[in-house]
């Protein structure tokens, strides 16, 4: 198989010699003494042009070469007689590997919905759009890879299938081989566990980080990079029930170093993207404008998806703490004017996106670190501070995403952990591996989560979660 690449042709130019194509038609025109078929076979988001002269094709295999129809076609290349691209192929054989019947085919050579494709995610991919998603979600996802690789960091898998819920928010999809519409009870009448696969009830895991906590103490510098799941019912743009995580985690960092290593992973991840996507991101860039376009002139970003990727790449993030924070809402104008449906009123509150996205899209127009939350509004995990009233949290702020990362400095004090753990309601005997980490060589750690689809979505400008997964699942939806 001599199969060349498109990507290939385009970056090395052989003009002159024989290549063979494979790969799928986005269009067809011309007449009787010509017809151009416009190929693309994943490698690059340019479609390259093939020529078929009637002398040489058939008139039969030409026919089948329609819209999404497979093809392998062998011929010489050579320089473009058009404008854009610097050459075409000339085809001196197409064999159809795949046809693609046009009157039942999905995708027509036209813009479709986002609705339209999500209904056909097991189709979308074959778009433009769709295939620079996924080419720059791979690209993220290597440099995710490849910036702690570089930085000597190693890469833990955590198990999917776990019995704890480390964020403790009750959102678990529970996994079970028992028969639940009639399941065993024990003695006092409850559904018996002890009968199923595992000899206790398991869920999929909302996060890795517990597990990493553990590897932390042994490796020192590790990370996370899986699946998570939650049953949150959020119908959101910017939420999945499924959806990928990194979660570092390092000894002997503080909260300010955990700051520092997130805001130059996030920077390093997008300056990637920037430096090995370009014909991606400038598709994606104008496809973005073009949607912009028919926006009312006051909800139109300010810039173009390229010029922001920059902005946030070299530009430090801002840091405040959720006091801090707290103070700006509450003298804000939406807050004063009740735009806000959530209004701040009092320390302590939980801020919702639109309070997010109010500070760093409006306020400070740059990424935001917010620190220092109250501890009644984050996990059991996190550091207490001197005041005893916040703890040594944090939370990324992206613009047009809001959180981004969650992090926080880990408590590893013994007697304060387990003192929080009593208040919060968290049995110590079933996490008595995790105290075990407090119990024997103990140290200062802090660790961070990346939502791998958020990331995504900033990098891609896309404007729904559902788009930068290849099958999204929400709720209910779990077809493809
Ligand atoms: O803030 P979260 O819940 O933090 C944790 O899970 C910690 N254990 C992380 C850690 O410290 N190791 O989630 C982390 C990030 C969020 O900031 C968000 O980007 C993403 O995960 N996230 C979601 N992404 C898509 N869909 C959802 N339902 C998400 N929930 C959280
Ligand atoms: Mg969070």
């Amino acid at each position: 198989n001599k199969r060349v690449k498109i990507k290939t042709i385009l970056d090395t130019h052989p003009i002159g010699s024989e290549v063979t194509l494979m790969g799928w038609v986005r269009t067809k025109r011309g007449n009787k003494n010509v017809s151009f078929i416009a190929l693309n076979d994943g490698s690059i988001i340019t479609n390259y042009q093939v020529v078929a002269d009637p002398n040489l094709i058939s008139e039969d295999i030409l026919k089948k070469c329609t819209t999404g129809a497979c093809l392998k076609v062998t011929g010489n290349v050579v320089e473009s007689q058009g404008a854009g691209q610097s050459s075409e192929l000339n085809a001196t054989t197409i064999e159809v590997l795949g046809e693609a019947d046009p009157e039942k085919y999905p995708l027509q050579p036209k813009k479709h919905s986002m609705e339209f494709l999500r209904e056909n995610a097991h189709l979308r991919m074959r778009t433009n759009t769709f295939s620079a998603v996924f080419r720059v979600r791979h690209a993220l996802a290597f440099a995710v890879h490849k910036y702690f690789n570089d930085k000597g960091f190693f890469y833990i898998h955590t198990p999917i299938i776990t019995a704890s819920d480390a964020e403790g928010a009750g959102e678990t999809f529970k996994v079970t081989t028992l028969d639940m519409k009639n399941p065993p009870k024990n003695s006092e009448g409850a559904i018996d566990y002890k009968q199923d696969f595992f000899e206790r009830e398991t869920n999929l895991t909302v996060s890795g980080q517990l597990e990493g906590e553990l590897a932390a103490m042994a490796l020192a510098d590790i990370y996370t990079f899986g699946p998570t799941f939650r049953a949150e019912n959020s119908n959101t743009t910017r939420h999945l029930a499924e959806f990928w995580m990194i979660e570092p985690e390092m000894a002997f960092y503080d909260a300010e170093d955990n700051a520092d290593l997130a805001e130059d992973f996030l920077k390093y991840v997008i300056q990637y993207a920037l430096d090995n996507c370009a014909e991606d991101l400038a598709f994606l860039d104008s496809r973005l404008q073009e949607e912009e376009k028919v926006k009312p002139a006051d909800q139109r970003s300010e810039m173009g998806l390229i010029e922001k990727l920059k902005f946030v790449a070299e530009n430090e993030f801002v840091r405040i703490s959720y006091t801090e924070a707290i103070d700006i809402l509450r003298n804000s104008k939406p807050n004063k004017k009740k735009k806000f449906s959530y209004l701040i009123d009092a320390w302590g509150a939980d801020l919702q996106s639109e309070h997010e996205r109010f500070l760093v899209e409006k306020h400070f127009k740059k990424p935001v670190i917010l620190s220092d939350y109250p501890k009644d509004i984050k996990s059991f995990y996190m550091r207490q501070n001197d005041d005893g009233k916040t703890v040594a949290a944090m939370d990324i702020l992206f613009p047009g995403i809001g959180e981004i990362v969650g992090g926080s400095q880990r408590e590893e004090r013994m007697n304060v952990l387990t003192k929080r753990m009593e208040e919060m309601d968290i049995p110590q005997d079933e996490m008595w591996w995790y105290l075990d980490t407090r119990r024997f060589g103990a140290t200062p750690h802090a660790g961070f989560g990346l939502g791998f689809e958020r990331m995504v979505l900033f990098v891609t400008g896309m404007g729904n979660i559902r788009d930068v997964i290849a099958f999204p699942r929400t709720p209910g939806n779990a077809e493809f």
